[in-house]
């Protein structure tokens, strides 16, 4: 018998100061905060239906461009995980059927695991009834293991806090979608699933001589980058934008054992770049855990930056997003109702 079913919808994000670094993984602790804006094109859509009936969670994804498959091994574990701390502050033990769809490419630099952890967690929660706070929800989503998701939770331009305790890391909205009319463009030099998952990587920064340095600038940069979103000013948020990418990306390359996520095609955006904004067209980029390059700049130049992106020949395609919302129900049935409140749209 069905207990409870909701179906929510939530962005990926881009972090402009990223989150690199667990230290306390149980609970998804990250060293440092970070700062990101949800995209308002770069969705995942999660159906969760509780039901007495199932002896065990059923999870079927329907990745981009790929037919849907079954869940299984550790996927399917992550999820079921997710669930089970979901299932356990409701206090329910019912299994679930989960259907959850995403229209951009998985795994290749482009956050589909925050999206899809806050998609989950949010149409979990909704469909048990429970009323979370946003802040309580950016918690449980951010204990799915992919910390970024918590920053899926609460729209727009988002602050990942962290006091390094459970309760006092989460995130929260600094400013709403429609503060700056900012773009990524997203330049996919290569859609293919990344060989070193962000989570080994987390658990290695402290192999790395550079790592300590990154923790010196870090908070500095988070306080610059909500300088930089309160002011709307493009210069200033794309050098910490590059500055923290390469950090990042420094504590990666040098970390025991090391990983190189850029190939020749990042180089060539980067370096395509700098060229243009020395003829007046403003582009900077950032880079997460994959060769893909997120290149941030004004929406009036983003169809200029699109075409010059796409002529590349490294570039296979891109996708133009703005500044979107965050984690939202669209669909709650009967025993769920309970949970409408502020998430319903
Ligand atoms: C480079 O562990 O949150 O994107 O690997 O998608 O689960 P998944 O993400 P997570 O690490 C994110 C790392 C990052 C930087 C960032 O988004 O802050």
């Amino acid at each position: 018998m069905a207990v409870g079913q909701a179906t929510a919808v939530a962005p990926a994000n881009i972090a402009f100061v990223k989150y690199w670094g667990v230290q306390d993984a149980a609970l998804t602790l990250p060293y440092n905060e970070s700062i990101s804006m949800n995209l308002d094109r770069c969705l995942t859509t999660t159906s969760v239906q509780f039901d007495s009936g199932l002896e065990t969670d059923e999870v079927v994804l329907k990745l981009h461009g790929q037919n849907e498959l079954v869940a299984a091994g550790r996927p399917l574990e992550r999820v079921v995980a997710q669930l089970d701390r979901v299932r356990s502050l409701a206090n329910v033990q019912s299994r679930a059927r989960v259907r959850s769809t995403n229209n951009f490419p998985s795994d290749a630099g482009i956050a589909s695991s925050a999206a899809a952890f806050a998609a989950l967690t949010t149409a979990a929660a909704t469909a048990l009834g429970l009323q979370l706070s946003d802040q309580e929800l950016s918690v449980l989503t951010r204990r799915s293991g992919s910390g970024s998701a918590c920053r899926s939770i609460p729209s727009g331009f988002v602050h990942w806090r962290n006091d390094g305790t459970d309760q006092g890391s989460y995130a929260g909205s600094v400013a709403p979608p429609t503060h700056w009319a900012l773009a990524d463009v997203v330049a996919v030099v290569d859609p293919g699933v990344k060989s070193v998952t962000s989570a080994d990587n987390h658990r290695l920064v402290a192999t790395s001589p550079y790592f300590a340095v990154r923790l010196q600038e870090v908070a500095g940069r988070v306080d610059q980058a909500l300088t930089a979103i309160r002011d709307r000013d493009l210069g200033q948020l794309g050098i910490i934008c590059e500055g923290d990418a390469v950090s990042m990306h420094v504590v990666a390359m040098t970390a025991q054992p090391p990983t190189f996520y850029w190939n020749a095609g990042t180089m060539a955006v980067i370096h395509a770049l700098r060229r243009w904004r020395n003829e007046g067209l403003f582009g900077y980029f950032t880079i997460d855990a994959g060769p893909n390059v997120h290149v941030i700049c004004d929406q009036r130049a983003a169809a200029e930056m699109d075409n010059r992106l796409r002529s590349l020949p490294e570039v296979q395609f891109t996708i133009v997003n703005g500044p979107g919302p965050g984690a939202r129900v669209i669909e709650a049935g009967a025993s769920a109702m309970r949970a409408e409140g502020s998430r319903q749209e």
